[in-house]
């Protein structure tokens, strides 16, 4: 089905209360969580690794998202589906072999996903539909929370829309998404929302009725 899924990105949150904070935005709506891991060397910050993905999986009833931004990719599938992610997603840009990367993240029995930055065009998608569960569009450049969106990917999502069709293949937008964006990127065919300062600005653990508050309004 294609009804609007958001996913709150703990890049967002409070980084000494993940557990809780994963907890306050599921309750307060939220459909998946989404877990942003970055390498200093693929995008310019570092978070964290699978160590944190293993620590707040108990917090987690619902989805585990996690969004690698990391280079090189296989040789840390196994230790990101073993901490329990539900969904591994990939950067396109993150080495030549990406078909490889999807066919291993696949082999662990994880949902993979195809990460595309925003100079990137949508062409390579059109050979990796049968290795994909979903697509996530970067409105932003990756690497760090509260950049302002980038218009010109609205077309991309609407073409990679009209690729994908009915295929069951999510297209989940990361990057600027706000109760202004949000209509837009849906508008273009997108199903999967990444919020991260729109959420997590809105309220705090011991005031977490902010957050819904949010979600509803994206
Ligand atoms: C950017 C990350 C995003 C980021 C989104 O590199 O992949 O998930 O946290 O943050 P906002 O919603 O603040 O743009
Ligand atoms: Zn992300």
């Amino acid at each position: 089905d294609r009804r609007i899924r958001i996913a709150p990105s703990i890049l967002a949150a409070d980084f000494a209360a993940f557990g809780a904070e994963c907890r306050a935005v599921e309750d307060q709506g939220a459909d998946w969580i989404h877990v942003d891991v970055m390498d200093g060397h693929f995008v310019p910050n570092i978070t964290f690794g699978p160590q944190m993905c293993r620590a707040i999986r108990p917090h987690v009833r619902g989805v585990m998202d996690v969004h690698l931004m990391i280079a090189p990719v296989d040789p840390y599938i196994e230790a990101f589906a073993s901490a329990g992610a539900d969904i591994i997603t990939a950067h396109l840009e993150a080495g030549p072999h990406i078909h490889r990367t999807l066919q291993a993240i696949r082999a662990t029995g994880k949902k993979a996903g195809l990460a595309i930055n925003p100079g990137t065009g949508i062409d390579a998608v059109a050979h990796l539909l049968d290795m994909i569960d979903l697509v996530c569009v970067m409105t932003v450049n990756p690497g760090f929370g509260g950049q302002k969106f980038i218009h010109s990917q609205i077309d991309k999502i609407r073409s990679l829309r009209a690729m994908i069709g009915d295929r069951p293949i999510h297209i989940e937008i990361d990057g600027g998404i706000t109760e202004d964006t949000a209509p837009l990127v849906a508008a273009a065919g997108a199903d999967v929302l990444v919020a991260g300062s729109a959420v997590f600005s809105a309220g705090s653990v011991a005031a977490p009725e902010g957050y819904g508050a949010r979600i509803r309004a994206i």
